[in-house]
């Protein structure tokens, strides 16, 4: 195991020693696939500058924004490789671990951020930050992007005008069923790859948050973005159960710290980032925001919501039933 490269041998025979001594700092590569400027990608920088600022020479925390190091596919089996320490996979990327995570892409479950953020706090949700340690991996927290918005080449109002559009989405069955639902042709692809599948008119559409749409350039070429705030787009906070068991305790407790802190930061980040990226790209004219009145967000929920029974087996009614009550 790598870490134990790191290490100072018999010193650290004891995980447990008050301060620990290291021959060389801990290096934690954190792999992400979006820009620095998202709420992700300023998580990731501030959770950088507390881990090194606590545990100067003892740990170094590499990012790597943009896939530079892994895409999507890769990362979580190069972390199971030691390849990779820490990701943030969008909750959606999950499914060849567990499939509870599933109940996050269901179209519109929970109305708004505050339904999502209750949640992920709850007894169910705290749980499912465990549901993959037999996988060999450990949920550290849950970062928040946001709602999802449905961008198009055309003007998108209903789901009769979605008929026959083919849109990317992550690897999820999920989504691939929501799109299937309105008769549309979902495409699993990278995040890494949408902007040319767009540019090139290989694909009509996708669904994704203000922030990604805006600092992925998405807006320049999608004439339009349908706010439909139709489902979630968080993330899980992950590492390898093997990494993080052999850290030093005292170590792991300041990573903990400065990761909660960094989480809570970002959240603030994404919650501005909602509100500033939209308007920036209305105020760009590249982009028009299509309004989705009452009537027409009910036509919606009634096309995808079948989309739920499908999945009830996978995910668990319970486990549905209690993101719900998140709502209340
Ligand atoms: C996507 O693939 O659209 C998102 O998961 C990207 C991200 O990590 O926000």
């Amino acid at each position: 195991m790598k870490i134990r490269l790191f290490l100072a041998g018999a010193l650290l025979a004891t995980s447990a020693l008050a301060t620990t001594v290291l021959a060389k700092p801990v290096v934690i590569k954190f792999s992400h696939v979006v820009a620095e400027n998202t709420p992700k990608g300023k998580m990731a920088n501030r959770f950088k500058e507390l881990v090194e600022k606590r545990l100067p020479g003892k740990v170094e925390v590499k990012v790597f924004p943009s896939a530079q190091l892994f895409g999507d596919n890769k990362v979580l089996e190069a972390m199971l490789l030691g390849d990779v320490q820490i990701a943030a996979p969008s909750l959606s990327k999950f499914k060849r671990y567990t499939k509870k995570l599933q109940v996050f892409d269901l179209p519109f479950l929970f109305n708004d951020m505050q339904a999502v953020e209750k949640f992920q706090k709850s007894p169910e949700g705290l749980k499912l930050l465990s549901s993959m340690q037999k996988k060999g991996l450990q949920g550290l927290g849950y970062i928040h992007n946001g709602l999802k918005q449905l961008s198009a080449n055309t003007k998108v109002k209903t789901p009769a005008d979605a008929k026959n559009l083919k849109f990317r989405i992550m690897a999820s069955d999920v989504l691939a069923a929501q799109f299937q639902a309105i008769d549309a042709m979902p495409l699993k692809k990278p995040f890494s790859e949408v902007f040319t599948l767009l540019q090139t008119k290989a694909i009509d559409g996708q669904e994704n948050t203000w922030s990604n749409i805006y600092s992925k350039k998405f807006f320049e070429v999608q004439p339009f973005i349908s706010e439909t705030n139709h489902g979630v787009l968080d993330y899980m906070v992950v590492t390898s159960t093997e990494f993080w068991s052999e850290l030093p305790v005292d170590i792991r407790a300041e990573v903990k710290k400065s990761l909660d802190e960094a989480i809570i930061y970002g959240n603030k980040v994404a919650a501005e980032k909602a509100v500033k990226d939209r308007q920036r790209i209305i105020d760009s004219k590249r982009s028009e925001v299509v309004a989705i009145s009452a009537a027409e967000r009910k036509k919606w929920i009634n096309a995808m919501r079948p989309v739920w029974k499908k999945f009830e087996k996978q995910i668990g009614k319970k486990l549905i039933a209690a993101a719900e009550a998140s709502n209340q």
